[in-house]
């Protein structure tokens, strides 16, 4: 079976998850947390080589501060609690998104679990979190600006190279869960060519029986890259940098 080099969550359907069961969305917030081991293990158990899990958008502002709040203390709970773990598995945590904004607890955590694990290799877990794709689009155009290079110089690879995700392959599959059918601002620039995998199992309930399904439904697809050939589930062509 072909298996995606990098594949990228959108982890939707938590506060539907608890109305269903009568609970508040925070509690929604938590049981999305419960299942994150067994899916990263999962990942891991198949040699994906990149995962990235978006966490929380540049437009989750516009909820109520109790929430995002909550969210966060959430957030950053399983990121003390995990990292020691994943490190001992070898993963790399990285952060995609704008640190500025989020709370100064929720920072500390994540910059000594990316210091903890940075050096590992069996896989790149990123967590988009402050993240908004055209953010970094526009993060990239600044900083490509302030640094005055020639407008011939700017090509594909070197925009490329601005962006939060770096040194990332772009994500061959972007699952969403949720049952929503949108990109929600998530990777607008490495989403070119990526395959989609929408399911409407809420967030949750999201486990390693149907990491296995959205895997086997990858390795199903013919991609084409605008040209002719068709290769079931082959990954994007390499980065040229
Ligand atoms: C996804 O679950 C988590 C975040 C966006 C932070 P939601 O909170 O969006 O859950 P629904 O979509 O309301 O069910
Ligand atoms: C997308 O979910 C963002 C994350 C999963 C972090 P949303 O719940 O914010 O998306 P919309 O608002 O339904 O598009
Ligand atoms: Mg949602």
């Amino acid at each position: 079976m072909h298996i995606p080099r990098h594949v990228a969550i959108i982890m939707d359907g938590n506060g539907r998850w608890a109305s269903r069961l009568g609970l508040s969305r925070l509690e929604g917030h938590r049981a999305g947390t419960e299942n994150i081991r067994q899916v990263i293990e999962t990942f891991v158990n198949h040699r994906v080589q990149c995962l990235t899990l978006y966490a929380f958008s540049t437009e989750n502002w516009a909820r109520p501060r109790l929430e995002i709040r909550g969210l966060f203390h959430i957030l950053g709970q399983v990121i003390d609690r995990e990292s020691r773990a994943l490190h001992e598995k070898g993963v790399q945590i990285r952060l995609l998104g704008k640190l500025e904004g989020i709370t100064p607890a929720l920072q500390r955590r994540i910059l000594k679990a990316v210091d903890l694990t940075r050096d590992n290799d069996t896989m790149v877990l990123s967590i988009a979190l402050n993240y908004g794709g055209r953010a970094e689009i526009l993060d990239a155009v600044h900083r490509i600006m302030a640094q005055g290079l020639p407008p011939e110089s700017v090509d594909e690879d070197l925009f490329d190279s601005y962006l939060y995700t770096a040194g990332l392959p772009d994500p061959d599959l972007i699952i969403r869960t949720g049952g929503e059918l949108r990109l929600s601002n998530f990777l607008l620039w490495q989403a070119a060519y990526s395959e989609y995998y929408a399911t409407s199992t809420l967030w949750p309930d999201f486990n390693d029986r149907e990491v296995k399904k959205a895997l086997r439904a990858y390795g199903r697809r013919q991609r084409r890259f605008g040209g002719l050939e068709s290769q079931p589930g082959r990954p994007a062509p390499k980065p040229r940098h």
